[in-house]
């Protein structure tokens, strides 16, 4: 297995990988396909097993209004026959000691029993704007003392429900 950064070539085969990883949903590929489209800037990371795509790990800004404040790991998967094989701690792991990542506050909205293991805590603040009450949300380096909403690069918008009647809630993307 070899993890190399992602190349513009091994883009569709990450969108296609997404799909299968979040079967359910086609958010995560369409957020991806869109943070490319519109020339975000992303930190990516790719494992090859036999030239094929197993695993994706990508990293984007996060924002204290217009700063740059850390960065968010969003998201991160292992197609469905690689997974539960260490594939996926490698790559986080291998991400994790890389100079771009290393020593800057990173956030994540996970399940907090995977994410604790790579030393991310539970994080109070700041605020994620997609969860409820920062129930899935960790950090790790976050020195922030202050109350604030973290931003995020504007395709990760929440899945809004179509003409939702009145006083219904929205529903929200899950990111990672
Ligand atoms: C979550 C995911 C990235 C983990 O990658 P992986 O290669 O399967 O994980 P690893 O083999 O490295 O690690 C397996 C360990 O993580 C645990 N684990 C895997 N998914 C988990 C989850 N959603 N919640 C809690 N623990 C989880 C396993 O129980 C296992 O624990 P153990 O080592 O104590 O036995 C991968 O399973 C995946 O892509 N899932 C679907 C997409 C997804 O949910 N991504 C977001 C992650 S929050």
């Amino acid at each position: 297995m070899k993890i190399q950064k992602l190349t513009i070539e091994n883009r569709a085969k990450v969108y296609a990988l997404l799909q299968c990883a979040f079967p359910r949903s086609n958010y995560e590929a369409e957020l991806v396909r869109k943070l490319h489209a519109n020339g975000r800037p992303l930190h990516e990371w790719v494992c090859l097993h036999s030239n094929k795509v197993i695993a994706y790990i990508a990293f984007s800004n996060a924002y204290h209004g217009r700063d740059i404040c850390g960065l968010h790991l969003a998201p991160m998967a292992v197609t469905p026959e690689f997974q539960k094989q260490g594939v996926g701690t490698e790559l986080l792991r291998f991400a994790l000691r890389q100079e771009a990542i290393k020593g800057q506050p990173l956030f994540v909205l996970g399940e907090p029993n995977y994410y604790r293991k790579f030393g991310f805590e539970p994080c109070s603040q700041p605020i994620c704007p997609f969860d409820i009450n920062n129930a899935h949300f960790l950090s790790m380096g976050n020195i922030v003392a202050t109350s604030f909403v973290v931003g995020y690069e504007p395709e990760f918008v929440p899945v809004i429900a179509p003409a939702a009647p009145h006083g219904k809630k929205h529903r929200h993307g899950k990111h990672s």
